[in-house]
């Protein structure tokens, strides 16, 4: 061989021992950036730990929260908030009844004829308004305007009914917020939840606003009751069917109320019922307890949203805020290596992956996570991942709502023990399983995560199970109330004003 070729020779095997490096070189440091990735996600998967013991602790909290709140005002964050329905629609009343429904992402206008039989609901009709976003954040004024407005073109579109169009339409008005009630028919707004921050409207009371605006429009309607969503969802499972004694939503927000004994509420002693019982509205958004297993991400979002320190249980559970803590943590996997390519600037806007979306990404059952890939294109604006780097982001999604549907369960075991249909004998614990009978007990529950997001509501059921024992959970029923919300109000409606 030529000296030419020898360095020639000598060259090219330089040249690919050169390139062979930098391709080990970048596989070690891709190895390393996807170590990094997976040591978010264990860390994140740790911080959501759920096992039962923790669940039980919960349980225990909620239950002692609650007695903490109904025994004095601001005695527990759970404001515990008297509603004064103290009797639930049986199924004897009789009438045409309209509700007005407004608390999170859908404002309902409704009309229900009830026969007065045994639960029988002849007709209803609901017309559906997404609230448009900047009505949430305007003037009272807008947002009232928008309400009866809707109303009026309902009520405008009614057959010439002579009967509906000469009498009073008596009216109940669903609005799902934290109120402190003074009646059955008013209450003052004590705070904005999910998002709507209209200044000038709490401290209000909301019935004498909703009625002048209806007055304005020239309406001829009576609001007969002032009720929250889980109240009206407890009406109308209670008029269904009379085992119902609590009601859950868990829908843009997350809250429940329970039937109560009047004596139990010891902030109101005293008070006067017709039945010796109380629902409750609990405000469960509003709980804390130490034991909840909180995340970096948790306390960013916390500090990052209109009402820090506030709804804390409502933000690891509800459909307003899930989307988003998965938001956080592709974004900080993101920063951690380039597996999403450079941030996009929509990965960095705060509740841009709505819940939705990212259930549909965990219940993308295709091969290949099609649905995965459109909406991390579409939405956060991110590259195309390989099928590895969708898994990643499927199993953040479940370990998001896993927590979140496990976190529920403990809170509706929590007012199950209160109210001593837990098995376990009440707060003291001091009979027996085997001793208990177990009353047949039902919850009514409503809202998009549990009605539409199938695996939410398979770890909801698994938990309670794990909770509550085989045993004692099968006496236990959760019962969807479609439009509860609404239909119940109409229904308290009809309850009350006659
Ligand atoms: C928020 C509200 C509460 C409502 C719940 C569900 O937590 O504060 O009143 O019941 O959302 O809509």
């Amino acid at each position: 061989m030529g000296r030419v070729a020898v360095a020639l020779a000598v060259g090219v095997a330089v040249v690919a021992c050169a390139v062979a490096g930098v391709a080990v070189g970048r596989r070690v440091r891709s190895k390393k950036k996807w170590n990094r990735v997976v040591g978010v996600l264990r860390e994140l998967e740790e911080a959501c730990e759920t096992p039962v013991g923790r669940l039980k602790q919960v349980v225990d909290a909620m239950a002692v929260e609650m007695h903490a709140g109904l025994a004095s005002e601001g005695g527990s964050k759970l404001k515990m908030l008297l509603t004064f329905v103290d009797q639930l629609p049986t199924g004897s009343e009789i009438g045409t009844y309209y509700a007005l429904d407004l608390g999170g992402t859908n404002f309902r206008v409704l009309r229900v004829q009830l026969g007065g039989r045994r639960s029988s609901i002849l007709s209803q009709d609901v017309e559906l308004q997404p609230v448009p976003q900047h009505l949430m954040t305007n003037s009272s004024e807008d947002l009232l305007d928008f309400i009866s407005s809707t109303l009026k073109e309902f009520v405008e579109k009614e057959q010439n009914d002579s009967e509906t169009s000469i009498r009073t339409r008596e009216l109940g008005f669903t609005f799902s917020f934290p109120v402190k009630q003074l009646s059955i028919r008013s209450g003052i707004l004590i705070k904005w939840t999910k998002g709507f921050a209209i200044e000038d409207m709490v401290g209000r009371e909301v019935v004498e606003c909703l009625e002048a605006a209806l007055n304005k429009k020239g309406l001829n309607m009576r609001v007969a009751v002032l009720v929250n969503d889980t109240v009206g969802t407890l009406a109308l499972g209670h008029y269904h069917d009379c085992d119902t004694v609590a009601a859950v939503i868990i829908g843009t927000g997350t809250n429940a109320c329970y039937l109560e004994r009047a004596d139990a509420i010891i902030k109101c002693q005293g008070l006067l019922t017709t039945s010796g019982c109380m629902v409750v509205n609990m405000e469960w958004g509003n709980f804390w307890s130490s034991h909840l297993p909180r995340t970096s991400y948790d306390i960013d979002l916390d500090v990052e949203s209109p009402n820090p320190n506030d709804q804390g249980f409502e933000k690891m559970i509800s459909g307003m805020y899930l989307g988003d803590i998965v938001r956080r943590v592709i974004l900080r996997m993101a920063q951690e290596s380039d597996i999403f390519g450079p941030v996009s600037s929509r990965l960095s806007t705060p509740f841009i992956l709505q819940t939705p979306l990212m259930s549909a990404m965990h219940e993308d059952d295709s091969p290949d996570l099609n649905e995965v890939a459109r909406i991390l294109t579409e939405t956060l604006e991110l590259p195309e991942v390989s099928l590895k780097v969708r898994k990643l982001v499927v199993r953040v999604c479940d370990v998001v709502t896993r927590r979140a549907a496990r976190l529920a369960a403990a809170g509706i075991v929590g007012i199950l023990k209160k109210i001593g249909r837990d098995g376990s004998g009440g707060i003291a614990g001091t009979r027996s399983r085997s001793d208990i009978k177990m009353k047949r007990t039902v919850v009514a529950i409503e809202g998009g995560l549990y009605t539409s997001y199938t695996v939410f509501r398979e770890y909801l059921h698994e938990a309670l199970n794990e909770i509550l024992g085989e045993e004692v959970a099968q006496h236990v029923s959760l019962k969807v109330t479609e439009d509860g919300s609404g239909i119940g109000a109409a229904l308290l409606a009809a309850t009350y004003s006659s």
